[in-house]
C-alpha cells in the first residue's frame, strides 16, 4: 500500500471493523520512516489514546508517538473554528455562530456539519511553519456511522450549492485534492468475514463509480493465523456428524476433533473472502493477523504497522 508520498488519507469502514487501530498502525509506519503524520479522528468517544498509552486525545494537538500526532475533531467545535477561520476575526464569528438566526441557517447547509469535521482535517493538510508543510501526511480516522462515504460527497455537495467564497473555495481545493490519487486515497478497512466482505466490494464500487475518489488501498483485519491446511480443513469438515457436533458445541470425547471443526469451518470462510476480495477488487490486499487480547496496546499497534512497512 502505497501512502507515504501521500498527503491526505481517509480511513472508513463499517462500525468496529478496526479503523481507528489500522489508523494507529498506519500512522506509526509512517512516523518511524520520518514522516510526520497527524492524525484526525471523530466521534465522541476516541480509543486512540488507550491503543498507545498517551493521556486522553481532545481537539488540541498531541504528539502521541513518534513523528505522530493527534486530534479529536468535535463537529461544533469545528463549525465554529471553521467559521473563525472563514470569517476571520474571531469576534464577528462568535457572533454569527452564536446568533440563533444565522446557527439555524449553517445547519441547513446539507452536510455542513460533515463538512466542519472534514474541512477541518483537510485545512491541516495546507498549515505551514516556516513556509513548510507543518504535517506530511494527515490520515482522517472517518466516524463509524454508515460508510463515511456520505461524508466525502460533501465537498461536491457544497460546490454545487454554495455561491463563490471562501468556504467553496476551500471545497474546491479539498476536492481536488480528495480526487487526485498522487496526493491522497481511500484505504477500506474489512473483515474476512462474508457480509463485510460483501459491504467492502460496495463500497469500493460506490467509492470507483459514483465518487470517483482513488483507492490507496484495501486492509482486511484480524485474520487467525490459519493452523490447517486445506486439504486438513476439508478432510475435518468433510464428517457431518462431526460438524453438527461442532456447530452445537457440546462437549464429550469427540470435543477437541469437534473444535478443530469449528476452527476449519472458521478458517474456510476467511479464505473464501480473502479470495472474494482479492478477485473482485482488483487491488493489492494488506492482511492483519488477529491478536489475541493485545491489538489494542503499543505493542500490538507496533506489531500491526511492521505490515505497512514497504
Ligand atoms: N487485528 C486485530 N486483532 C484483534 N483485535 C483487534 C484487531 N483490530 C482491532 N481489534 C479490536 O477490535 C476492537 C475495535 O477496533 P477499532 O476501535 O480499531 O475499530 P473501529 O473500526 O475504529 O471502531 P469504531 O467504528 O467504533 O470507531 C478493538 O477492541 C480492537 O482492539
Ligand atoms: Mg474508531
Amino acid at each position: 500500500m502505497l501512502l507515504a508520498s501521500r498527503r491526505f488519507v481517509f480511513i472508513t469502514g463499517k462500525g468496529g471493523v478496526g479503523k481507528t487501530t489500522v489508523t494507529a498502525a498506519i500512522a506509526t509506519a509512517l512516523g518511524a520512516r520520518g514522516k510526520r503524520v497527524l492524525i484526525a479522528m471523530c466521534g465522541a468517544h476516541e480509543r486512540l489514546s488507550s491503543m498507545l498509552e498517551t493521556p486522553p486525545i481532545d481537539h488540541d494537538i498531541v504528539s502521541v508517538a513518534e513523528n505522530v500526532w493527534a486530534t479529536k475533531i468535535d463537529p461544533q467545535r469545528a463549525m465554529q473554528e471553521y467559521g473563525e477561520i472563514v470569517i476571520k476575526v474571531r469576534a464577528i464569528a462568535r457572533v454569527v455562530f452564536e446568533n440563533k438566526y444565522t446557527h439555524g441557517f449553517f445547519r441547513a447547509v446539507p452536510g455542513l456539519h460533515d463538512w466542519a469535521m472534514l474541512g477541518k482535517a483537510w485545512w491541516h493538510t495546507t498549515e505551514t511553519i516556516d513556509g513548510a508543510p507543518r504535517f506530511d501526511l494527515v490520515l482522517f480516522d472517518a466516524p463509524s456511522t454508515g460508510h463515511g462515504l456520505d461524508m466525502l460527497r460533501v465537498p461536491k455537495v457544497i460546490l454545487d450549492i454554495v455561491p463563490p467564497g471562501v468556504l467553496r473555495r476551500d471545497a474546491e481545493s479539498a476536492w481536488q485534492l480528495f480526487h487526485d490519487p498522487a496526493r491522497s486515497g481511500v484505504v477500506v478497512v474489512s473483515l474476512p468475514e462474508d457480509m463485510p466482505a460483501s459491504e467492502t466490494i460496495e463500497l469500493v464500487g460506490a467509492l470507483k463509480s459514483e465518487l470517483d475518489l482513488p483507492l490507496a488501498g484495501v486492509v482486511v483485519n484480524a485474520l487467525l493465523t490459519p493452523l490447517f491446511r486445506e486439504p486438513e480443513r476439508e478432510a475435518l469438515l468433510a464428517d457431518g456428524a462431526l460438524f453438527e457436533l461442532a456447530k452445537s458445541g457440546r462437549v464429550d470425547r469427540d470435543a477437541t476433533l469437534a473444535a478443530a471443526a469449528r476452527r476449519a469451518a472458521r478458517e474456510q470462510i476467511q479464505a473464501r473472502n480473502v479470495a472474494r476480495l482479492e478477485s473482485e477488487l482488483g487491488v493489492g490486499l494488506t492482511i492483519l493477523p488477529y491478536l489475541l487480547g493485545e491489538a489494542g496496546t503499543p505493542g500490538g499497534i507496533r506489531e500491526l504497522a511492521r505490515r505497512f512497512e514497504p
